[in-house]
């Protein structure tokens, strides 16, 4: 006879969920802390529903293509870049640059940096552990750690590029020099991808940086250490990025998956690139030519940790409204969404979890 003591507990239902997040949240040490204790089993806060699990991929098959385009942004010539960059955000919402301009050397050392980073003694770490920015620096496992179902196996250091860097000091020494040498890199770098996206909206180069769209700029260095039973739980939920665009720097371990015609397809490390993807507000002011797509990543099941590192451009101005470009709007080509302040689409993402793209749908105008 089966008795009720032969049963796993019944994860979803029968625990004080949020006093084991609250436990988990106490400790200051992320998910890298549970993996130093040596766990072998993922606590239940972790399990994530069947249905939001992630299939690890057969990593030692090499037979998944990846469609997702490649630009050699500096060596192509200008009317062909706009082109190719114009089709990705529009056929695939993601592409990778090689040739961008940023010293690989840099890319490599800032990895390493942030790797380090998370890699510090647990009092070290701890220090830094904080869901505030007053300083415009934190450490903190999950952003959405309290309003989620489940929790992710990832843990990031978090930090206010722009407008201006409130306090160098507050940026721990181990990555202070990289995050700052990344910082004007990735700036120029930025500048130069929304005078693509611009232009090939057909506006002029300079109209997306007028509405302030390289003002602030955050960037996450994630951490996603080994996962004892990656078959559980996610590296990060499936979302699409509430911004207008995202510059990422993975390392070469893998995991980032992109949706694209229904089916998830690999994001593959390309050594010395950078992958940018387009997000809510950019498909919102394109009025959907460019398109924001869902993508995800599965808890790392290597015993290398995998170290991704993104930047989140916005517009500096969070009381401004923003909406399709009018010159994108015409009979022809009615408005598909309605102008909103950038405060409440913000706080709209950040009060509920990672959950793909319901905010962008939200802002979307009901056709009759
Ligand atoms: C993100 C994200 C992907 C990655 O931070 O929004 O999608 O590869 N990260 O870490
Ligand atoms: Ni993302």
């Amino acid at each position: 006879m089966t008795t009720i003591m032969n049963q796993p507990p019944q994860d979803h239902q029968t625990y004080d969920r949020k006093k084991e997040v609250h436990e988990f949240e106490e400790t200051k040490l992320g998910v890298k802390g549970l993996v130093d204790s040596g766990i072998t089993e993922l606590p239940r806060i972790f399990h994530h529903p069947p249905e939001n699990r992630i299939p690890v991929p057969d990593l030692n098959s090499d037979s998944d293509s990846d469609p997702i385009p490649v630009i050699d942004l500096l060596g192509t010539p200008r009317e062909e870049a706009v082109e190719k960059v114009k089709e990705a955000c529009t056929k695939y919402g993601f592409f990778q640059i090689v040739n961008h301009g940023v010293p690989v050397s840099l890319l490599r050392r800032l990895v390493d940096a942030i790797k380090a980073f998370h890699e510090q003694p647990a009092e070290v770490r701890k220090e830094y552990y904080d869901r505030g920015t007053s300083t415009g620096c934190n450490y903190f496992s999950n952003v959405d750690l309290f309003v989620s179902k489940a929790a992710s196996w990832r843990d990031t250091l978090q930090m206010r590029l722009g407008p201006s860097i409130i306090d160098v000091e507050a940026i721990p020494a181990i990555c202070r020099n990289e995050i700052l040498e990344w910082d004007k890199e990735v700036k120029q770098l930025g500048e130069l991808l929304l005078g693509l996206f611009s232009e090939g909206l057909g506006t002029s180069i300079d109209r997306l940086k007028e509405l302030s769209c390289l003002e602030s700029r955050v960037m996450v260095g994630h951490y996603y250490p080994h996962c004892p039973e990656p078959e559980k739980t996610v590296g990060i939920t499936s979302h699409a990025d509430p911004v207008i665009f995202t510059a990422l720097l993975q390392d070469q371990v893998g995991g980032l998956q992109v949706k694209h015609e229904d089916k998830w397809v690999d994001v593959k490390p390309i050594p010395g690139a950078l992958v940018i993807n387009v997000g809510d507000l950019l498909q919102i002011i394109s009025n959907g030519k460019y398109n924001s797509v869902d993508h995800r990543v599965y808890a790392n099941p290597l015993q290398d940790p995998r170290v991704s590192i993104a930047v989140f451009f916005n517009p500096g101005n969070r009381e401004d409204t923003y909406g399709p470009l009018p010159e994108l709007v015409s009979p022809e080509e009615p408005a598909l969404y309605q102008e909103f302040k950038l405060s409440e689409f913000l706080t709209r993402f950040f009060t509920k979890e990672l959950d793909g793209k319901s905010l962008v749908n939200f802002f979307r105008l009901k056709s009759e």
